[in-house]
């Protein structure tokens, strides 16, 4: 079964430059042509871009979506002063452990058409929100039915009612145990209110002896060696990045390490946002993701992160979408997915805008006309 993307006005594949009046043909699921639109193969399918751009599908490397409930009680009272704390956490913990399995699937998959709606086509999904061995095990397992990329997120606080080194214990043996067999990654919040760089470091080490790879929280709410430490375990991403000295931005400098922005993060807490442009400018690479959470940012949209990117963090529209296709994939160590190459996964987006650009330009609108997903990864 082969389609034709044809009449597309911008063509963005991340492999060489930006094409127009181009086509793309996708065949078994895969990127198969690109070409001028003059030149473009017969197919069995056709699909008509009016002239629209098109860019690969957004691959978004970090979000928590098993969860019950909402804190918007606290949205209001951070808009009124309140400092965010990662203490909220524990309410998030209590009513997803109430929940049940379908309530818990219902609402995760809920968000994960909200996010395919709005053009992510391959999501990352966290634990976290259980915190016994139990709760997180159903979490990754509940997870790992809507996507390949599930990280384990036991270290996320330590949960009321057991000390920090029993919990970090269970955290790196028997919940670990039950987690692995439906996770890919590991994962520690390791920041002011959550988990040091020494406890840091055990979680990942245990992550890492287990299989999986690693990535981290560091750096949203205070500068701490987080940064660094994940640079030093070779994690696959380090996510926040907003809290950065010198040294971690020359730690990140052509690391392998993805430092990964999460914008919503700062709109929702009204904090100031990390300057993307110092870390591009020093060599890191950069994603965009939407840290969906009830707390801290509770947004399915890529559209979104990516105009606030370009409005408050001084990267281009192209940098952006960059950093919200190729970066995420390169958060999540994947090839496949984030470009058009031919091979690539056909994942791709129309958007109704004759450029990319108007997804800062126009913020709020909802220019995603068509979402072409090869696979089931949202
Ligand atoms: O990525 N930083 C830690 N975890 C989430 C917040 C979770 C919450 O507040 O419920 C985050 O921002
Ligand atoms: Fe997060």
């Amino acid at each position: 079964m082969s389609t034709l993307v044809s009449n597309i006005g911008l063509l963005v594949t991340h492999d060489g430059p930006e094409r127009s009046d181009a086509a793309l043909v996708i065949d078994a699921g895969r990127v198969a042509w690109v070409g001028a639109s003059k030149h473009a193969p017969a197919a069995d399918d056709l699909v008509d871009a009016a002239g629209g751009c098109v860019i690969p599908g957004f691959v978004d490397s970090h979000s928590h979506l098993v969860f019950a409930g909402d804190r918007a009680d606290e949205f209001e009272a951070r808009m009124a002063g309140t400092r965010y704390q990662a203490g909220g956490i524990r309410r998030t913990v209590r009513l997803t452990r109430d929940a049940t399995d379908e309530q818990l699937l219902a609402n995760a998959t809920r968000l994960v058409a909200e996010m395919c709606a709005q053009g992510t086509t391959t999501v990352e999904i966290k634990t976290g929100y259980g915190l016994t061995v139990d709760d997180e095990a159903r979490s990754a397992r509940l997870a790992s039915t809507l996507t390949e990329e599930v990280t384990f997120l036991g270290a996320h606080v330590v949960p009321e009612g057991i000390g920090r080194e029993t919990y970090l214990d269970l955290v790196t043996g028997p919940m670990l145990s039950a987690c692995a067999p439906f996770a890919k990654w590991i994962d520690v919040f390791c920041d002011r209110g959550a988990f040091d760089v020494d406890e840091a470091r055990r979680v990942i080490l245990a992550g890492q002896a287990a299989g999986l790879g690693a990535r981290m929280h560091g750096a949203q709410l205070a500068p701490s060696g987080a940064v660094r430490l994940a640079v030093d375990l070779g994690a696959a991403s380090v996510d926040h990045c907003t809290h950065l000295e010198q040294r971690d931005i020359d730690a990140l400098a052509g690391a392998d390490t993805v430092a990964t922005l999460l914008p919503g993060v700062e709109f929702s807490t009204r904090s100031p946002y990390p300057d993307a442009r110092r870390l591009v400018d020093a060599g890191a690479t950069v994603a965009l993701a939407s840290d969906c959470n009830p707390g801290s940012s509770f947004t399915t949209s890529m559209p979104f992160v990516v105009a606030l990117a370009v409005r408050e963090m001084g990267l281009t529209a192209a940098e952006a979408l960059w950093a919200a296709t190729a970066g995420g994939a390169r958060a999540l160590r994947r090839d496949d997915v984030g470009h058009l190459r031919i091979g690539a996964q056909a994942d791709l987006i129309v958007l109704d805008a004759p450029s990319y650009v108007h997804l800062a330009y126009r913020p709020g609108v909802p220019l995603v006309k068509r979402v072409i997903s090869s696979q089931s990864s949202t």
